[in-house]
């Protein structure tokens, strides 16, 4: 994402928000990013450790006060006329065909004592629309952080990506995870970000691919995060730590506060032990792949990409066929990627059920790689895809 009052996405911003609310004098631009996660998928709601990285793909929104002390008026380039809601209705906003997520974040704004009065507010994105890249995290993160600055009590990064959080929680029913919104909002250029999700602390590793770059690969299915599959898995990881406690306790051990407080040692012995096999199936993805998490970041770390990527591939197998969250359309592209000798790593990442896979990719073979995975993707799921080399950004920041 580009700083400079030149790059073409502010410029247009800025036309379409004069055309919708009369002029755009005075307008305060602020963008956040999408995210793309190289390791630890579906283990941020269960205290695990994550590794996504900001794109330079992201939401920009412009703002300016409106004079009323009430009514909030959002639109977007891509969307016909304006969605407006009263601050002192806040919640008949959830009934929004689009506007919800900004609701959900001004409510959770001034409830943390934000002082919003009304705004108009105008949208674009550059995220392709359900590629499983958190277009949303960065709606949230963007408003927030705008909101937040307009009306003069800055929050935290972490603040910001707490509350985009909770307003996707509690007010577009997705109980979806804390990594998009932090990836959106504490990301930095060139590195991924190692977080503790439960702790919510980080630290960034530089992302040092030498002559390989990442290559996000998309199925075009619309993936449908907000639909049953992700609350679903939630539900059985809730019982898979129940589950594990019991059988802890009955081996004369203590209760863990989550399933990534258990080590590979405990999911071996205890894990043949839970009766059902899809509960048993999700436990062991989630311990598992935490492990994976912390080796994967000290190999980067050590510059050895061949076995990062290797980490990558067995992270995938076990998103499919342990968690079951991945579905015909990822696996089909995963697959023509293991074919590929210069894709050093290969994985579905977000939250599946359609959306993209990352792949790391010789720089050299770049164009032979889209050339050889839209092939093989097409021929067997009849679905075009689309790709794109991706650069690793800042998160949320004002622009203008
Ligand atoms: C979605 C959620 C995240 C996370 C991923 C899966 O992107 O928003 O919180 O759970 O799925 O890793």
């Amino acid at each position: 994402m580009d700083t400079d009052r030149t790059n073409p996405q502010i410029g247009q911003l800025l036309d379409f928000f004069g055309k919708t609310f009369g002029s755009s004098e005075g307008v305060r631009v602020f963008a956040a990013p999408g995210r793309v996660n190289l390791i630890g998928e579906h283990i941020d709601y269960c205290g695990g450790f994550v590794f996504p990285a900001a794109l330079t793909l992201g939401t920009y929104v412009a703002v300016r006060k409106n004079g009323t002390k009430d009514t909030v008026r959002l639109a977007a380039t891509t969307i016909d006329g304006v969605r407006s809601f009263k601050l002192s209705d806040i919640e008949s906003a959830k009934a929004l065909d689009w506007g919800n997520y900004q609701a959900g974040v001004v409510r959770e704004l001034m409830l943390l004592g934000v002082p919003v009065e009304g705004f108009d507010a105008a949208y674009l994105s550059t995220i392709p629309f359900g590629a499983g890249l958190s277009s949303s995290a960065s709606i949230e993160v963007s408003t927030g952080l705008a909101v937040s600055e307009l009306f003069g009590a800055p929050v935290t990064g972490k603040e910001l990506a707490l509350a985009g959080q909770r307003a996707e929680n509690r007010f577009c029913g997705v109980n979806c995870g804390i990594m998009d919104q932090f990836a959106s909002a504490m990301g930095l250029a060139g590195h991924a970000i190692l977080l503790d999700c439960a702790s919510v602390t980080h630290k960034y590793a530089p992302l040092d691919l030498g002559d390989s770059v990442l290559v996000l690969a998309n199925t075009c299915k619309k993936h449908a995060l907000g639909a049953s599959k992700y609350n679903e898995r939630r539900g059985e990881v809730a019982v898979g730590l129940e589950e594990m406690n019991r059988i802890a306790l009955a081996h004369g051990k203590t209760a863990k506060p989550n399933l990534c407080a258990f080590n590979k040692a405990e999911l071996l012995e205890y894990a043949p032990e839970i009766a059902n096999d899809i509960i048993r199936k999700r436990v062991m993805h989630v311990v598992s792949e935490n492990e994976r998490v912390k080796e994967a970041v000290t190999l980067l770390e050590s510059g050895n990409l061949t076995a990062f990527g290797a980490l990558l591939r067995d992270a995938n197998q076990s998103i499919r066929y342990l968690y079951e969250a991945t579905g015909e359309e990822l696996d089909a592209i995963f697959d023509a990627a293991l074919d590929f000798s210069d894709c050093i790593g290969s994985r579905m990442t977000g939250g599946g059920f359609g959306g993209c896979t990352v792949n790391i990719v010789k720089a050299s073979a770049v164009e032979a790689f889209k050339a050889h995975a839209a092939a093989a993707y097409t021929a067997k799921t009849g679905n075009i895809p689309e790709f794109y080399v991706c650069e690793i950004g800042n998160g949320a920041r004002e622009l203008v």
